[in-house]
C-alpha cells in the first residue's frame, strides 16, 4: 500500500471495528510509512477493498512479528480476500514467531488465524475500549 491508501483504510476499518478502537487516517499513514512494517492491500477495480498490516519488533533476529490489522469490505468477504492477505503477511515474517489479538467473540477471524496455525495463548481482559476481551494468539516460528 501508499501512504494515500491511509483515508480507505480508516473508513474500511471504522466500518468494521465500530467500537473496538479503529484506527484513524493518521496512524494509517504512519504504519503504512514504517520502515519496520509492511501493509498489504487488495484492490477491484482500483477501490481497496482490504487491507493488512504486520510489525517487526526488536531490533536483531531472530525477529518476532505482530499483526496490526486486517479487514475485508463486507461486500467481498468470504471469497478468500482475508485469507490472501494474511498469507503476504506471514510470508513478510519470513517463519518467524507472530502475535496478534483479536476479539474472544470474533469467530470468522480465530477460524482463519487457527486454520493457518495460530493458537490461542491467553485472554487480555476488557482489552477494547469498549470493554470487549481479546485472546492474544501466537504462531510458533517455522524451522
Ligand atoms: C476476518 C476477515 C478479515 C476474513 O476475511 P474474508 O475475506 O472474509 O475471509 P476469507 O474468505 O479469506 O476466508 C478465510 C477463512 O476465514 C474463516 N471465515 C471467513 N468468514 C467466516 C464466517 N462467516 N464464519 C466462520 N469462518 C469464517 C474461514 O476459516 C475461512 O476459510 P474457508 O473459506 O476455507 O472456510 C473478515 O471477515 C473481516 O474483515 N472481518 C471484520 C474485521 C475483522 O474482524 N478483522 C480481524 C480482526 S483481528
Amino acid at each position: 500500500m501508499v501512504e494515500s491508501d491511509a483515508p480507505r483504510c480508516a473508513e474500511l476499518e471504522a466500518q468494521l471495528f465500530g467500537g473496538d478502537d479503529p484506527w484513524p487516517a493518521e496512524a494509517f499513514h504512519r504504519a503504512i510509512a514504517a520502515r519496520d512494517s509492511h501493509y498489504v492491500g487488495a484492490r477491484v477495480g482500483g477501490v481497496l477493498v482490504g487491507y493488512a498490516g504486520i510489525a517487526r519488533l526488536g531490533r536483531t533476529a531472530p525477529y518476532e512479528f505482530e499483526v496490526h490489522t486486517i479487514g475485508v469490505d463486507p461486500a467481498h468477504q468470504g471469497r478468500g480476500v482475508g485469507r490472501r492477505l494474511l498469507a503476504d503477511l506471514l510470508d513478510y515474517s519470513g517463519g518467524g514467531v507472530v502475535y496478534l489479538e483479536v476479539r474472544t467473540d470474533n469467530a470468522p477471524a480465530i477460524a482463519l488465524y487457527r486454520d493457518v496455525g495460530f493458537v490461542e495463548m491467553g485472554v487480555r481482559k476488557r482489552y477494547y475500549r469498549n470493554g470487549a476481551d481479546a485472546y492474544t494468539m501466537r504462531r510458533e516460528a517455522i524451522k
